[in-house]
C-alpha cells in the first residue's frame, strides 16, 4: 500500500511541478484557516530591529503571511522588512481551481517586500536574519498523507541547510506538531551537533557564527 501511495505521489508531484498551473485570484476569498503566529513567536525574538530578512520554510498557501509580516513589522510602518516564503509543492490545485501559488499571491499582494518562492528550499541559497518553520515533516507518514513523495523527505539535510542559511547571529524558530515530533526534531539537532533551546511553544536555535 505504502509503495503504491508513494508511486502515486511521485507521479502526481511530477505533473504539478512541471505543469505549474496559475490564475490570478480576482474575487474576494474568505479565509477559513487560522494561525497563531504571534502567540508562538512573542517573547522569543527582538523584532524591533530594522532591515531584517526573514524566510518562512514550507509556506503552503501562505494563509498566515499577514500575521507573520505584521509580527516582524512590530506595528512600525517606517520599518523595512523583507519576507520570503518558500514552498516545494506550490502548484497543488484547490477545490476553487486555484493553486496554492495563486492563494499565496492573493494573501501577500499588499505586503511590501514579500516574495513567495515556488521551489525546493534545498536549492535556495540566500542568507536570513530569521527563519520560521512551522510544522516541518520529521516522519514519513505525514509527508505521504500530504501528497508528497518520499524522495522529498530529507529532514536532516533540510535542518542543516536552514542552519547554513542564517546570517551571523540569525535565528531559526521551529514549531512542531506535538511532543513526539519535538523529540525527533531535537534528535536532528543533536545529530548535527547544533545547540537549540526548547521554549514553551517552539524550538529555537541561533547561528553559532557571530562574526
Ligand atoms: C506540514 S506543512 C506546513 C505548512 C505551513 N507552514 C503551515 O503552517 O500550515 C509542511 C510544508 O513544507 C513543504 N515542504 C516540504 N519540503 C520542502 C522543501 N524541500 N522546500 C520547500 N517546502 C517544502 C510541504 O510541501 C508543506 O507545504
Amino acid at each position: 500500500m505504502r509503495f503504491f501511495k508513494n508511486l502515486h505521489n511521485e507521479i502526481d508531484f511530477f505533473f504539478r511541478k512541471n505543469i505549474k498551473l496559475s490564475r490570478k485570484i480576482k474575487e474576494n476569498i474568505e479565509q477559513t484557516e487560522t494561525s497563531h503566529i504571534t502567540e508562538w513567536l512573542q517573547n522569543l525574538i527582538n523584532v524591533e530591529k530594522n532591515n531584517i530578512k526573514i524566510l518562512d520554510i514550507g509556506a503552503k498557501n501562505w494563509y498566515y503571511v499577514k500575521e507573520l509580516y505584521n509580527f516582524f513589522k512590530f506595528n512600525n510602518f517606517e520599518k523595512e522588512i523583507w519576507l520570503d516564503g518558500i514552498e516545494i509543492d506550490a502548484f497543488r490545485v484547490y477545490i476553487d481551481l486555484h493553486t496554492r501559488y495563486d492563494h499565496a499571491m492573493y494573501y501577500s499582494k499588499d505586503l511590501k517586500n514579500c516574495r513567495y518562492i515556488a521551489g525546493d528550499f534545498l536549492k535556495h541559497n540566500e542568507k536570513y536574519d530569521y527563519i520560521t518553520w512551522f510544522y516541518p515533516f520529521v516522519t514519513e507518514n505525514p509527508l505521504l498523507e500530504w501528497g508528497l513523495p518520499l524522495s522529498t523527505f530529507r529532514p536532516l539535510e533540510m535542518l542543516q541547510h536552514a542552519v547554513a542559511s542564517l546570517k551571523p547571529g540569525g535565528i531559526i524558530i521551529i514549531k512542531n506538531q506535538d511532543e513526539k515530533e519535538y523529540i525527533i526534531q531535537e534528535n536532528l539537532f543533536q545529530q548535527l551537533n547544533v545547540s537549540y533551546k526548547k521554549e514553551p511553544k517552539c524550538l529555537i536555535t541561533m547561528s553559532q557564527n557571530m562574526s
